[in-house]
């Protein structure tokens, strides 16, 4: 039995110092220390042996198995290491090599003009304001001098939460919210999304941007709301731009106006762009109805104001010739990478 083992820590020294592989490894180690393994059936045959060689040999088997646990953890170290370096020889980084090109985007056309008009508007003293797209009734219609049944509401249906609660139609209500919050003098515009019960064609959507106008503070008139458009009209296509107020009618403006400015195309000609008119219709205003500065606690006695709104769709359509509200909205790379 002595040889046996000996034999056995020989044999097993000699595999496991050859082995190159996690997998050669694992064959030695059954193959000497498995249930079926050598070293197990030298063990097996200890109760034939006398009660003075038992312990001996006890001990002696013992020694064999816990040099071979060694030498089998040894060198799943060794090849443990061999591996990650071989790993690494592969995975060596040229760090010389040209990189893959990330495609880099850029502004969309709505957020370029819109860009464009804030920086004109900024440049005339006015802040930016901001308000929610989901809105109560009282601020999208009824502050703004629009009852519950008013019929100017039919044109602007939307989409409701509950009964009090809806998608707001206009920027119009933040008007409203800087006029209760803030004292004259106001100078604001506030562009965001605005929506609309609206099937979709080339020139609606149930989604669209507006930019909305406010400007209150005393003995302010209707020459200052003509004087600011027709700045930012010249800004925006021109110093030559001229434009047009037409009486309108808005629930929440008196007097109202429609604005027009020259065609930026034929310079008021007449062309296919402005439909042979020479104008083209971008925005309506008017002097803020008296009872809708009431209604925020200004007194319209000491105050008056301008307001105007305008879409920014339209404004884009036309700075691009873009002749489908729909290419703005389907983030169609080949469309939005000539801008
Ligand atoms: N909110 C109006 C609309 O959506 C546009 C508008 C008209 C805004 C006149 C104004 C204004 O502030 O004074 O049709």
């Amino acid at each position: 039995m002595k040889n046996q083992l000996e034999k056995i820590g020989k044999d097993a020294a000699e595999m496991i110092n050859s082995v190159t592989s996690k997998a050669e490894l694992d064959q030695a180690r059954v193959r000497f220390l498995g249930k079926k393994g050598e070293l197990t059936a030298v063990l097996k045959m200890m109760g034939k042996l006398s009660a003075e060689e038992r312990p001996i040999m006890g001990q002696m088997a013992n020694e064999i198995r816990n040099h071979i646990e060694k030498t089998i953890a040894d060198a799943e170290i060794k090849i443990k290491e061999a591996e990650m370096k071989i790993k690494l020889e592969k995975e060596t980084i040229d760090v010389t090599m040209p990189g893959k090109p990330h495609k880099i985007g850029h502004q969309h056309p709505l957020s370029i003009v819109l860009d464009e008009v804030k920086d004109i508007f900024l440049g005339m003293g006015f802040d930016i304001a901001s308000g929610p797209e989901v809105e109560w009734d009282y601020y999208n219609f009824e502050a703004l001098n629009m009852a519950p049944d008013h019929p100017a509401r039919d044109t602007q249906d939307t989409f409701y939460i509950t009964e009090k609660m809806l998608l707001r139609t206009q920027t119009s209500p933040v008007q409203i919210r800087v006029m209760e919050k803030q004292k004259p003098p106001i100078r604001i515009i506030s562009p965001g999304r605005v929506y609309r019960s609206d099937a979709v064609d080339a020139t609606h959507s149930p989604l669209f941007h507006q930019i909305e106008g406010l400007v209150v503070d005393k003995n302010i008139t209707m020459g200052d709301l003509k004087g600011t458009l027709e700045m930012f009209a010249k800004k925006l296509y021109g110093d030559e731009t001229k434009i047009r107020l037409r009486p309108h009618h808005f629930p929440f403006t008196e007097p109202s106006c429609e604005i027009d400015v020259s065609c930026f195309r034929c310079g008021g000609k007449g062309c296919p762009m402005c439909k042979g008119e020479g104008f083209i219709e971008i925005l309506g205003g008017g002097m803020v109805h008296p009872k809708v500065l009431e209604t925020c606690g200004i007194d319209p006695e000491e105050y008056s104001g301008f307001a105007f709104g305008l879409g920014l769709e339209r404004l884009v359509m036309f700075k691009f010739n873009i002749d489908d509200m729909r290419l703005l909205y389907e983030n169609d790379v080949r469309f939005l990478e000539q801008f």
